[in-house]
């Protein structure tokens, strides 16, 4: 019963939520990282497509950086791209500075940076789950219109092993929920109703990029994993530079969206605690409140 209450609730909130208006992208400011290469170079170039003012490419990596950046010069135009030379882990501080010198405002952030190291799991929950937090919180307390911004866009790089049970790079998985966790919580309309910025996840299964062409799982696993590849549908980094741009645009807040194969679907996870509920619960409805109640 109180299982029916929450999914209608639930039903409710979904319907009420798609009457959104498009977000129009033309002409915002955006900073991706990690995008180099692979997929952040694929959102880069996907962004600049909808017309945006600038994407600002965070990245560690110099030479690609740089190699990325001339390519997206030359076909978007000089003044349409920014390389900034940075680790996410360390160089936040640094690099929101430079770019509040340049640009007054940044309305758009997605954080794409990540790395698949089973080896080195401090490296992996600092660039992965670490510097998407610093990252979210230092962007959205100067988008969030409460405190004086414009509102904006938070979009986060998950995976589909963010809420997927599997046997393999279980350091990698782990750092994934967090960012899940990250984008849902902050991204809730609970949250967006004063803040007014988007955040939002994006879940892609297996992309071809440089990631997936290393050994990803330990000695081990690499024949289970091998058949686990094969069994499963692989898409463009491009697919997924689209995906980020259709849920940038009408894409719902505190939601995260899976991308396999090329298609786009909300992710398959989770309970809601939905803006719905919590709007009773302010006006005193004690009805649904015990809704958590598994008995
Ligand atoms: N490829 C896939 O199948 C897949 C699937 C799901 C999610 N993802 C996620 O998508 C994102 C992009 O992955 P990709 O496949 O394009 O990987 P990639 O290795 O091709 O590109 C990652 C980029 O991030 C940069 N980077 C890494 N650590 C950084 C740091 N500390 N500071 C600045 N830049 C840094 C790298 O230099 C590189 O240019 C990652 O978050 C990854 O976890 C990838
Ligand atoms: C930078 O990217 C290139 C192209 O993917 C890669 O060959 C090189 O190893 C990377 N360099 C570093 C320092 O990560
Ligand atoms: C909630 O309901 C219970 C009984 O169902 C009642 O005792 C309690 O006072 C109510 N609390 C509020 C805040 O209304």
């Amino acid at each position: 019963m109180q299982v029916v209450a929450v999914f209608l609730c639930l039903l409710v909130t979904l319907s009420h939520v798609k009457a959104e208006s498009e977000t129009d992208l033309k002409d915002k400011v955006t900073v991706v990282t990690g995008a180099a290469r692979g997929i952040g170079r694929a959102i880069a170039d996907n962004l600049l497509k909808e017309g945006v003012s600038v994407v600002i490419i965070v990245d560690k990596n110099l030479t690609q950086g740089l190699v990325t950046k001339n390519e997206l010069k030359s076909t978007y135009g000089a003044e349409k791209v920014w390389f900034i030379h940075g680790n996410v882990i360390t160089d936040l501080d640094r690099v929101f500075k430079k770019i509040y010198k340049r640009y007054d405002y940044v309305h758009i952030l997605v954080n794409n940076a990540g790395i698949l190291d089973e080896d080195d799991p401090v490296g992996t929950y600092m660039t992965n789950t670490v510097a998407p937090v610093l990252w979210s919180q230092k962007f959205y307390d100067v988008m969030r219109k409460d405190k004086g911004g414009r509102g904006g866009i938070i979009l986060n790089m998950a995976s589909v092993v963010s809420y997927l049970k599997d046997p393999f790079f279980w350091f990698y998985t782990s750092s994934k929920y967090g960012i899940l966790g990250l984008s849902v919580g902050l991204g809730h309309e609970w949250n967006y109703l004063t803040s007014e910025v988007k955040v939002l996840a994006l879940c892609p299964l297996f992309t071809y990029t440089d990631m997936t062409k290393q050994q990803m799982v330990v000695d081990e696993q690499v024949e289970i994993f091998a058949k686990f590849k094969e069994a499963l549908s692989w898409q463009t980094p491009d697919a997924v530079g689209e995906a980020a741009i259709t849920i940038c645009k009408t894409g719902e807040t505190g939601t995260a969206y899976s991308i396999q194969g090329g298609v786009l679907s909300v992710s398959p996870y989770g309970q809601d605690i939905t803006l719905e509920f919590l709007l009773n619960l302010q006006q005193g409805d004690n009805h649904t409140v015990n809704a958590f109640d598994s008995k």
